[in-house]
């Protein structure tokens, strides 16, 4: 791949949407959710898919290891800590893959190097040791040194060169706290390229946090400059205020091919359904005016630009809303729409159901187009983000009345199955989200803490379904739910307990929370 991509500007698509988008505190996904994802991302065409860090837990081992074996195309990689323990473990999950990779990073910045307290001499001996064990393992090798925009000009260079010698095959350079600028992206790759031996050897990738909202227009410059690899994830989800979005940079060299003339190899109609599968699994909605997958993206169709879209829709589409993959009916279904038809219309939109996720799935959609009347792709989107596993369901809503109104305080009158057996309670509040929210925790007492709920109306009308998020944290586990009704004092108790839900299982996990695992110990 390396000299391929060079000259012929083919641009390499990296995925970290499991790994460093996984990181946002509450968007850890499950296993088969992971899967799910790779699986899309292995079918969009993503050149390599970052799986995750073995290390960091068992779930996030075995998570890599079975995508590793599952991969039809794409390479896989997984993340390890400039500590040969980490690398071994790293192997061990990837190397099922038709096609590993092993990616070791260090945090080379004076402020980086402060936390496992080495000096130059020292950290520049790890990277040579660490790179060479993983090299020795496997043919491919990423080596990243973090925080690589604030380290020495004259120390990126020596360790580069480095790791280099030491057989990396691609050199990432993060912009670890999206803190550079699009010609200082630029300026950097185009000094590494000149200035480092052995440079025109390898492949040189640009890795940006979106933190000045910078990501997407660095990594263009870092291209542009040079570099051939692209760190992404998809909704450009991440740590903080994430990374480069995969759709941005894909679509960009797309649209603007005549002013960046590289080519990827993603099939960009892919984008919208795995852009809906990311933010269901993740917990994080994508807000409404974000670039090419935002749900006013392609508004105009039926705003004030309408006019102008009918004599010729160039006038104010840069894009076609079908080279994303959305469809352009939005209407789909209403209460007499079969149970066929309801698997087709998932299907289009990304979901695969089995047959008794379908038979659940159908029973609420048929309870939905009872009380509405028109039924929307994002309402059978929000549907779909609310179905969990039954197993892993140990606390149910089965009813719950609330009065509320201008005298206070409002009450909530709960029934709920813990475990299989029904429990009441009535209890008050200040207001009946609060007074709902009491009556869960009077009768499954936690001390897990409310770090954040979010409403959203999912489509239009007083008889839209409500969408509500909830982020939860317990000793450092973070952990969200979400849920969605035309009645949103309901889908914030369903909310809730998804959530609580979900800490069930990661309680039940035991084992290494990734919480525990400190990302900057190398010591
Ligand atoms: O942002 C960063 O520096 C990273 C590294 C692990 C590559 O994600
Ligand atoms: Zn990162």
């Amino acid at each position: 791949m390396t000299q391929d991509t060079k000259t012929q500007d083919r641009v390499v698509i990296f995925d970290t949407t499991l790994r460093d988008g996984e990181q946002s505190p509450g968007a850890t996904m499950t296993h088969a959710e992971k899967l799910e994802i790779a699986g899309l991302l292995d079918d969009m065409g993503v050149d390599i898919i970052e799986a995750g860090f073995p290390i960091a837990s068992e779930g996030d081992f075995n998570a890599v290891s079975e995508i590793a074996k599952n991969a039809e195309t794409s390479v896989i990689c997984g993340l390890a800590r400039a500590q040969i323990g980490d690398i071994d473990r790293c192997w061990e999950a990837v190397k099922h893959a038709k096609q590993p990779r092993i990616h070791t990073f260090i945090g080379t910045s004076p402020l980086h190097r402060a936390i496992p307290n080495l000096t130059r001499d020292e950290m520049a001996e790890r990277i040579e040791q660490t790179v060479t064990h993983a090299r020795n393992l496997c043919d491919n090798v990423q080596w990243s040194p973090m925080d690589a925009t604030r380290t020495e000009l004259d120390y990126l260079y020596r360790v580069v060169e480095i790791a280099i010698k030491a057989g990396a095959t691609t050199i990432n350079i993060p912009d670890t706290v999206g803190y550079t600028a699009p010609r200082e992206s630029a300026d950097l790759i185009r000094k590494l390229i000149e200035n480092v031996p052995g440079a025109d050897e390898i492949i040189f990738a640009t890795h940006c946090h979106n933190d000045l909202g910078m990501a997407t227009a660095n990594s263009l410059a870092a291209v542009e400059a040079g570099a051939r690899q692209i760190e992404c994830t998809i909704n450009g989800l991440g740590e903080r205020a994430g990374n480069t979005a995969l759709e941005e940079v894909v679509m960009a060299l797309k649209v603007r091919n005549d002013i960046m003339p590289f080519q990827t190899g993603i099939d960009s109609t892919k984008i919208m359904n795995i852009s809906r599968r990311v933010a269901a699994v993740s917990g994080f909605p994508v807000q409404f005016n974000k670039a090419i997958v935002g749900k006013n993206a392609f508004a105009h169709e039926s705003g004030i630009h309408q006019d102008g879209m009918l004599k010729n829709a160039e006038t104010f589409e840069i894009m076609r809303p079908e080279d994303v993959g959305l469809s352009e009916t939005n209407l789909v279904m209403g209460k007499h729409s079969g149970r066929a038809a309801l698997r087709d219309k998932l299907e289009q939109l990304g979901f695969e159901v089995g047959d008794n996720q379908l038979k659940d799935v159908f029973v609420r959609f048929k309870a939905l187009a009872d009380r509405k009347k028109e039924i929307f792709d994002d309402d059978l989107i929000a549907l779909m983000r609310t179905s969990s596993d039954p197993e892993d369901e140990r606390l149910k809503i089965e009813k719950l009345a609330v009065r509320c109104g201008t005298e206070g305080p409002q009450v909530a009158d709960l029934v709920m199955e813990i475990d299989g057996e029904r429990h009441m309670t009535t209890q008050t509040g200040d207001g009946p989200v609060d007074a709902t929210f009491n009556a869960v925790k009077a009768l499954f007492p936690h001390e897990a803490k409310l770090q954040l709920y979010q409403v959203h109306a999912v489509t239009e009308g007083t008889d839209a379904q409500a969408t509500v998020s909830v982020r939860m944290e317990e000793a450092g586990r973070i952990v969200t739910g979400q849920s969605a009704d035309t009645d949103t004092v309901v889908a914030s108790a369903k909310a809730y307990v998804h959530a609580l839900n979900r800490l069930l299982v990661r309680r039940e996990k035991g084992g290494k929370d990734k919480a525990e695992i400190s990302y900057k110990d190398v010591s």
